[in-house]
């Protein structure tokens, strides 16, 4: 066999192999360790792995990497980012450390709209300069797949610039952008007292003009809280972007819990996330559902609040749990997915098989993207990071820094 690149004597290598689908509870332990493990990559795709000593033999390569004493594992996937933005809110940050709730600060004003009047007032070329250097964070933290969500315009013209920021950040980068229309995320300055107004003009104008778009986003997502969209209103954006063929998505059960993972369930929602107050019930029909549930700890732990996803609950009920940043302005300036696995095993007890395999196939299956990425297999794409650590542990028991020494995208070595 003719690889381009061969990657050899890894101490552990590890696949995350999962060919019938997300891996669901105790398969989530299961990482596909090859000790010594070895990976030959052509044509920016996975073509094998194994054992060093029979690859070596098998493979004939233009270059090799000698991986000793590293992990080799998939490139994160970063399946919920609200990454696209301008400006800050550092502001919001010091009157939350004082006592205000983040959603007072929102009531108030403040909140989604504040990025709202920001990200309104920024050219393309601002909103991608400010972008791109987030973006480059999380692919030098090993993050090669990334999901982008609008929201921050809630206007037609506005919304449109941003999926456009989006189709602009994807040139250069070398690893998968994923958008997410969330037109819905807010109820803009200019609709108080007239959410069901707003909602018209999501479904009747916003979602036709971005479906009716050359490269149309995959996913619509929605903000299904008391202070955002209600259960009614969610549905009905939901139901008409179905209609129109995305796929769908929804931020459920964040501070209060409005029936929206039950929704997502009888929706057929790729991923339902956030699930912090989920009932047990709605836990159980959600583990139990295609629908992967996305747990974003950056948040709760942005916000200094106590409570987090019970992915424990999920994953024994034999679900399919996926980690992401949710990284945004507001409650989790965060880039880094290794921060996410780490905290995902001290406030949620995954433990760190769990939470890679969350933050690696499970991620990618919460994008639609099973077959492509989160998994080190024959005919993936070759994203994938080298860990300066011996062994997969490592990347949960220590945190604060980056464990990434090399990244591969499409095959390239990045860094
Ligand atoms: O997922 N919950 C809604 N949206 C984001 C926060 C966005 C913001 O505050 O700007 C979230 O936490
Ligand atoms: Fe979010």
């Amino acid at each position: 066999m003719q690889a381009d690149l061969l990657i050899l004597n890894a101490a552990q290598l590890l696949t995350l192999a999962s060919p019938g689908g997300p891996k669901r509870g105790a398969a989530m332990r299961d990482l596909g360790i090859v000790p010594g493990g070895a990976v030959a990559i052509g044509d920016g795709l996975v073509l094998a792995t194994g054992p060093s000593d029979q690859l070596a033999h098998q493979v004939r390569a233009g270059r090799t990497l000698d991986a000793s004493g590293r992990v080799v594992m998939p490139g994160f996937v970063d399946p919920h980012t609200h990454l696209l933005w301008a400006g800050a809110r550092a502001d919001e940050f010091e009157m939350r450390v004082a006592g205000a709730t983040y959603m007072e600060i929102m009531a108030a004003g403040g909140g989604i709209m504040s990025t709202v009047r920001q990200t309104r007032a920024a050219t393309l070329d601002e909103l991608v300069a400010q972008t791109r250097p987030r973006l480059e964070r999380a692919l030098a933290h090993g993050t090669t797949t990334v999901e982008i969500k609008t929201g921050y315009g809630l206007n037609v013209e506005d919304e449109l610039k941003q999926l456009s920021a989006i189709e602009r950040l994807r040139e250069g980068f070398p690893g998968t952008l994923v958008s997410t229309f969330l037109g819905a995320h807010a109820i803009p300055a200019e609709f108080n007292g007239r959410a069901g107004d707003y909602v018209d003009l999501v479904v009747e104008e916003m979602l036709p003009a971005v479906a009716a778009l050359g490269d149309p986003p995959p996913f619509c997502d929605v903000f299904c809280e008391d202070g955002a969209f209600t259960l009614d209103q969610s549905r009905r954006v939901l139901q008409a972007a179905r209609d129109l063929g995305f796929g769908l998505k929804i931020h459920v059960d964040e501070f209060q819990p409005l029936g929206g993972t039950r929704l997502a369930v009888e929706l057929g929602a790729t991923s339902a996330d956030h699930l912090v107050c989920t009932p047990p019930d709605e836990i159980e029909l959600l583990a139990r559902s295609e629908t992967v549930a996305v747990a974003l700890p950056g948040t709760p732990f942005g916000l200094g609040h106590h409570d987090y996803t019970p992915a424990r609950a999920l994953i024994d009920a034999g679900g399919a749990v996926a980690l992401a940043t949710d990284c945004n302005p507001g409650t989790c300036w965060c880039e880094n997915m290794q921060f996410m696995i780490a905290l995902a095993c001290r406030a949620m007890s995954m433990t760190p098989a769990e939470a890679i395999s969350a933050a690696t196939i499970n991620a990618a299956h919460a994008l639609g993207l099973g077959d492509r990425a989160g998994s080190l297999e024959p005919g993936k794409r070759a994203d994938m990071i080298l860990l300066d650590a011996p062994s997969y542990p490592h990347l949960a028991y220590r945190f604060g820094t980056n464990l990434v020494g090399a990244v591969i995208a499409g095959g390239r070595s990045i860094q």
